[in-house]
């Protein structure tokens, strides 16, 4: 006969067996053992038939008390489990919303920069040397010896930032307005004949979407006992052609006036605009591109090379405006804006270097 103690004996037992049990199925397989249709709690529910009314109360009573504990604990504790589990997971799987969503790559190259390299594999192959020169100027490098008048208001026609301190001859320095004075320095350092590319950053007091106070150009300057306007349109249809990566190119050269070119002469390029996207290359209609001419006699006089033996043509053209036209950039502005969204959708790889082997663009 089942007794009050056995009851005790078994509660304690079921108990500590839940309260051991480390996992989900060990505390399923003990509900089964326990409170199944053949388990041990059950058994003894259908021992309470044989027994007498007063014995079926009270043994009966304890039972389901007895029941309903182990249910419960059980329960409790795949809950409990349950919550664990999920814990675990959630742990696992935590994502830290404040790392970026991709890992960033390596830079991106400006594509101001990318003309330069563009620029520089194109004229040294033509053997083209590429000179440098500073950001300030004197006014004699960026003007006199590029035969500006003194005092002539082409020199604020460039509108010139000038820096306050003056020199003891009373000269303020200027941030280059082209850079033009690069060829200056070059043709004071070395004599003919001279083959250069300069390319850098020039300054101008203008804002819109076509100017920015601080922009950069690419000149060119050749400087021979033989060289002609001829020669200049060859390299420049070549270097172009190159540049843009099309198979021809028309160029359309208009007088204009430069003081340190004599003659001088604006260039346009040939270009489609129908469709309304600007196609070079192409077309009937005309782009201005750059500003060109040969070497006035002056300027050859001012950096000590003799006109009477020498000539040479120089040209120059805004890079950023290089750019917008090959790579698709609607305002200049955004060249300089320091948004690397927009870099990274402009940018070019660094492992990508430009030559003619391999395609500059
Ligand atoms: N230096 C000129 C400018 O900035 C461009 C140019 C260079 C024109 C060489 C002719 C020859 O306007």
């Amino acid at each position: 006969m089942t007794t009050n103690t056995d009851l005790e004996e078994l509660e304690r037992t079921l108990l500590a067996r839940v309260a051991a049990a480390n996992d989900e199925a060990a505390l399923e397989a003990l509900r089964v053992e326990a409170l199944g249709k053949q388990g041990s709690i059950s058994a003894l529910m259908k021992n309470l038939g044989a027994m007498s009314p007063d014995e079926r109360k009270t043994f009966g009573a304890a039972l389901n008390v007895l029941k309903d504990k182990v249910t419960e604990e059980i329960v409790t504790k795949k809950a409990a489990m349950a919550e664990a589990a999920l814990d675990r997971q959630l742990q696992a799987e935590a994502v830290d919303v404040t790392l970026p969503p991709v890992r960033p790559r390596l830079g991106a190259i400006h594509p101001v920069s990318q003309v330069m390299e563009e620029m520089a594999a194109i004229f040294g192959e033509m053997g083209f040397a590429v000179e440098e020169g500073p950001d300030i100027e004197t006014d004699f490098n960026n003007f006199t010896a590029l035969n500006f008048p003194k005092n002539h208001p082409a020199r604020e026609l460039q509108d010139t930032f000038f820096l306050n301190a003056r020199d003891e001859q009373g000269e303020r320095k200027v941030l280059r307005t082209h850079t033009s004075p690069v060829q200056v320095r070059t043709m004071l350092r070395q004599k003919p004949p001279i083959r250069m590319i300069c390319m850098g950053r020039t300054f101008r007091k203008d804002w819109d979407a076509t100017h920015t106070p601080m922009f950069h150009q690419i000149e060119g300057l050749v400087i021979d006992e033989t060289t002609s306007m001829a020669d200049l349109k060859s390299v420049l249809t070549a270097a172009l052609k190159a540049y843009f990566e099309v198979d021809d190119v028309k160029l359309r050269f208009r007088p204009h006036h430069f003081p340190f070119t004599e003659p001088s002469a604006e260039v346009d390029v040939g270009c489609d605009r129908s469709g309304g996207t600007l196609k070079i290359g192409t077309g009937d209609d005309w782009l201005e591109i750059l500003g060109s001419g040969m070497v006035h006699p002056n300027v050859l006089k001012n950096c000590g090379i003799d006109p009477e033996k020498y000539q040479g043509y120089a040209f120059g053209m805004g890079i950023d405006r290089l750019a917008m036209l090959k790579y698709g950039m609607p305002d200049l502005r955004d060249l300089f804006a320091n948004d690397t969204r927009w870099l990274k959708h402009y940018g070019f790889s660094p492992f990508l270097l430009p030559g003619l082997a391999q395609g500059v663009g």
